[in-house]
C-alpha cells in the first residue's frame, strides 16, 4: 500500500492525536496510527492540527480589495458603504473586478480557505460584476469552490430593473437567490420582496440567502416573514438569513417566540462578527451595542450558525485578509463564547457548520473524503483560534497548493531559550 501523500502524527479536530493521514488519487485513503511510510511525499507534522479547509459562508467578492476607490467610508456606517459602492459601480470594469477577486482568491488559498459563498450585486443592468465573478468561479474551480448569490444591493423592489436583473443573473448561472428586505423603501416592501423571492426560489428549485435585518432597529423583523415564507413554500433547510443583527436589539419576549419559528422553518443563520461589530451601534452614544445576532441562543435553539468574513478592504470594511480564524476569534469575543464548547462552535462556524449552511456535499476530513485539508501550526482548534495559526500547508485534492513557514521568534535574552513559538499547552486541557 503506498500513498501519494502522507501526513504523519497529526491531531484532528475530533480530538484524535498522533494519527497518520494517507492520501491517494486526490482522496483520503486512510486515517490511522502508524501507517506504512511508503508515499510520494511525507509531511512530518507531529502534534499539529490537520483540519478540513475553512469555509466562508458570506462574502462580497465583487467589491473586495477596492479600498479607497473612490474614497474611504468616513462615517463607518452600512449606508455610507452602500453609497460609496454606488459611486464606484459606474467605473467598474470586468477585468478590474476579475483581477481583484483573483488576488483575494490567492490570499484565500494561502489561508486554507477553499469554499466561499459570495454575494454579487445584480443592480447594475450591465451585470458586469456577475460576468466577472462567473469568470473567476471558472478560473479558480480547481482550488476554490465559489458559490454565487444574486444580491440586489440597492433593493429588489427599490432599484429600477432589479427584478429582471436578478432573473438574468440566475439564467447566467448564479447559484443562490439573495435579497435585502431592510433596504427596501418600507417594511411592507421588505415583506413583499421576501414573498416574491421565496416564490422564485420555489419555482426554480434554488436556495435562498438574504441579507436580513442588518440594522440596529429592534422592529426590523423580516426574519419572521422569511421564516413564514420558507414554511409556506416548503423551502425548509434551503433558506439562510445573513446578518440578522436586529435580533441583538429585539425584545427578549419576542425573540422567545421567533427562535422556535426559525427552527421550525429550518432556517440557517450567518453572523459576520468583524463587520457587525464595526458597522452596528453607530447611532448609539453609550452604551454602544455590539450589533451581532444572538449566536449562542440560535445554536441552543438548534439553528446552525456560520460565521462569515463578509468584507475585506472594501467600502464597508478596511481590514481583513481571508483569515477565517480571525473571524472565529472575533465571533468568540463578541458573542462571549469563551467556554470550550463555545470555542468549538466558533471553529465549526468557519468549517463544518458553514459547510452545512452552504449545502456542501463532499466536505470533511474522513476516510474516503476529498483530500482537501489545512495543516495548522496549532495543537487543536482552541489554539488555532487563539494564535490565528500559521497555515503550514494547504492541500487541495491531494496536492499541496500553499505552504507557509512555521512562525517562531529568536530571543536574545540571557537565561531564556533562544527560539520560541507562541504554542503553549496548559496541562489542564
Ligand atoms: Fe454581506
Amino acid at each position: 500500500m503506498s500513498f501519494d501523500l502522507l501526513l504523519r502524527g497529526v491531531n484532528l479536530v475530533d480530538g484524535r492525536h498522533g494519527v497518520d493521514v494517507g492520501v491517494r488519487g486526490g482522496r483520503i485513503a486512510a486515517v490511522e496510527r502508524d501507517l506504512p511510510m511508503e508515499a510520494g511525499e511525507v509531511i512530518e507534522a507531529a502534534g499539529q492540527l490537520l483540519s478540513a479547509p475553512f469555509v466562508d459562508a458570506h462574502f462580497h467578492m465583487d467589491s473586495t480589495l477596492s479600498l479607497g476607490r473612490p474614497r474611504l467610508n468616513q462615517s463607518g456606517t452600512l449606508l455610507e458603504g452602500i453609497a460609496l459602492w454606488g459611486e464606484l459601480k459606474p467605473d467598474l470594469t470586468v477585468d478590474a473586478v476579475v483581477q481583484r477577486a483573483l488576488a483575494y482568491c490567492d490570499m484565500a488559498a494561502a489561508q486554507g480557505l477553499l469554499h466561499i459563498r459570495s454575494h454579487v450585486d445584480i443592480c447594475d443592468p450591465r451585470l458586469l460584476a456577475v460576468d466577472a465573478l462567473l469568470e473567476v468561479r471558472r478560473q479558480v474551480a480547481h482550488y476554490i469552490d465559489l458559490q454565487l448569490v444574486a444580491f440586489p444591493q440597492d433593493g429588489y423592489l427599490r432599484a429600477p430593473g432589479a427584478i429582471d436583473n436578478l432573473k438574468r443573473a440566475l439564467d447566467k448561472g448564479v447559484d443562490v437567490i439573495g435579497g435585502i428586505p431592510h433596504f427596501e423603501r418600507t417594511m411592507d416592501d421588505g415583506s413583499e420582496s421576501i414573498a416574491r423571492l421565496c416564490h422564485l426560489a420555489a419555482e426554480r428549485g434554488l436556495p435562498v440567502d438574504m441579507h436580513c435585518d442588518e440594522t440596529d432597529d429592534p422592529l426590523s423583523r423580516h426574519i419572521e416573514m422569511l421564516s413564514a415564507e420558507t414554511i409556506r413554500h416548503g423551502l425548509q433547510g434551503r433558506v439562510t438569513g445573513s446578518h440578522l443583527t436586529s435580533m441583538h436589539s429585539m425584545d427578549n419576549y419576542y425573540v422567545s417566540k421567533l427562535l422556535p419559528l426559525m427552527a421550525e422553518a429550518g432556517i440557517h443563520a450567518i453572523a459576520n462578527p468583524l463587520i457587525n461589530i464595526t458597522l452596528q451601534g453607530r447611532h448609539d452614544s453609550y452604551p454602544k451595542r455590539r450589533g451581532m445576532t444572538r449566536v449562542p441562543e440560535l445554536l441552543a435553539a438548534g439553528i446552525p450558525v456560520a460565521l462569515g468574513q463578509d468584507c475585506c478592504m472594501d467600502p464597508w470594511y478596511s481590514f481583513g485578509c481571508a483569515d477565517m480564524l480571525e473571524v472565529a476569534s472575533m465571533g468568540a469575543h463578541v458573542a462571549q463564547m469563551t467556554s470550550l464548547a463555545g470555542i468549538s462552535a466558533c471553529y465549526a462556524g468557519v468549517t463544518d457548520t458553514a459547510a452545512r449552511v452552504l449545502g456542501l456535499e463532499d466536505y470533511g476530513l474522513r476516510e474516503g473524503g476529498p483530500a482537501d485539508m489545512v495543516l495548522l501550526q496549532a495543537a487543536d482548534p482552541f489554539e488555532a483560534i487563539r494564535l490565528k495559526a500559521t497555515r503550514l500547508a494547504v492541500i487541495r485534492r491531494g496536492r499541496v497548493i500553499a505552504r507557509s513557514p512555521a512562525r517562531t521568534s529568536t530571543l536574545n535574552l540571557p537565561g531564556r531559550p533562544p527560539e520560541i513559538s507562541l504554542q503553549f499547552r496548559p496541562g489542564s486541557l
